[in-house]
C-alpha cells in the first residue's frame, strides 16, 4: 500500500459490512484513521477492534441528525479532524420485487436511509465547525484549524 491516505480521517456510514467492512479496511491499509458509523454495534465493534487505534466505533442511525451531528463531533474529539464522509449506508429492496406489492411503509424506509440519510450526512449542519481546511467535506465549507 502506499498510503495514500496517511493522515486523513474519515467517516464510513455502514461501514461494518460489506462494500463499507471493506472500504473501512482498505482506508486503514492505506494511512488513513476512520470512525466506523452503523447500527449494528457488533459487528461494527468488532471490525474496530481487529483494526487497533487506526479505527473506532460509534453506533449511528443515519435517519436520525442527531445521531449524524453525534458522530461528526465524535471523529473530531477522537482524531482531531474530519476529512472525507463516505455515505455508503443502505438496505435492499430486494425482498419487494414489484413495486406495486410494496407496502407504502417500506418504500418510505428505503427512501429514508438509502436517499434522505446521504443527503443528510453530507449537508453543511454537521460538517461546517468540524471539516479541515482544504479536505473533502461535501457541500460544507472548509474551517482552518
Ligand atoms: N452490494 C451491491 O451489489 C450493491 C449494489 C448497488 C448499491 N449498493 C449499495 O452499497 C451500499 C453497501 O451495500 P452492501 O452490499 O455492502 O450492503 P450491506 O448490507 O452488506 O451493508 C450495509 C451496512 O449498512 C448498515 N446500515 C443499514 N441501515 C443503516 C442505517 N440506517 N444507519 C447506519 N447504517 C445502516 C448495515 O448495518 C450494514 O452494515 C448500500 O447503500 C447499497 O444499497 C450495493
Amino acid at each position: 500500500m502506499s498510503q495514500e491516505l496517511a493522515g486523513k480521517v474519515a467517516v464510513i456510514t455502514g461501514g461494518a459490512s460489506g462494500i463499507g467492512k471493506a472500504t473501512v479496511e482498505l482506508f486503514v491499509a492505506e494511512g488513513a484513521r476512520v470512525v466506523i458509523a452503523d447500527v449494528d454495534s457488533e459487528k461494527g465493534e468488532a471490525l474496530a477492534r481487529s483494526l487497533g487505534d487506526a479505527a473506532r466505533f460509534k453506533r449511528t442511525n443515519v435517519t436520525s441528525a442527531e445521531d449524524l451531528e453525534a458522530l461528526v463531533a465524535f471523529a473530531d474529539s477522537t482524531f482531531g479532524a474530519l476529512d472525507v464522509m463516505y455515505n455508503n449506508a443502505g438496505i435492499s429492496s430486494a425482498p419487494y420485487l414489484r413495486f406495486v406489492d410494496d407496502e407504502l411503509k417500506d418504500f418510505q424506509k428505503i427512501m429514508e436511509v438509502n436517499v434522505l440519510g446521504a443527503a443528510r450526512s453530507s449537508t453543511p449542519r454537521p460538517w461546517a465547525a468540524h471539516c479541515r481546511a482544504g479536505a473533502w467535506c461535501p457541500t460544507a465549507p472548509p474551517r482552518r484549524r
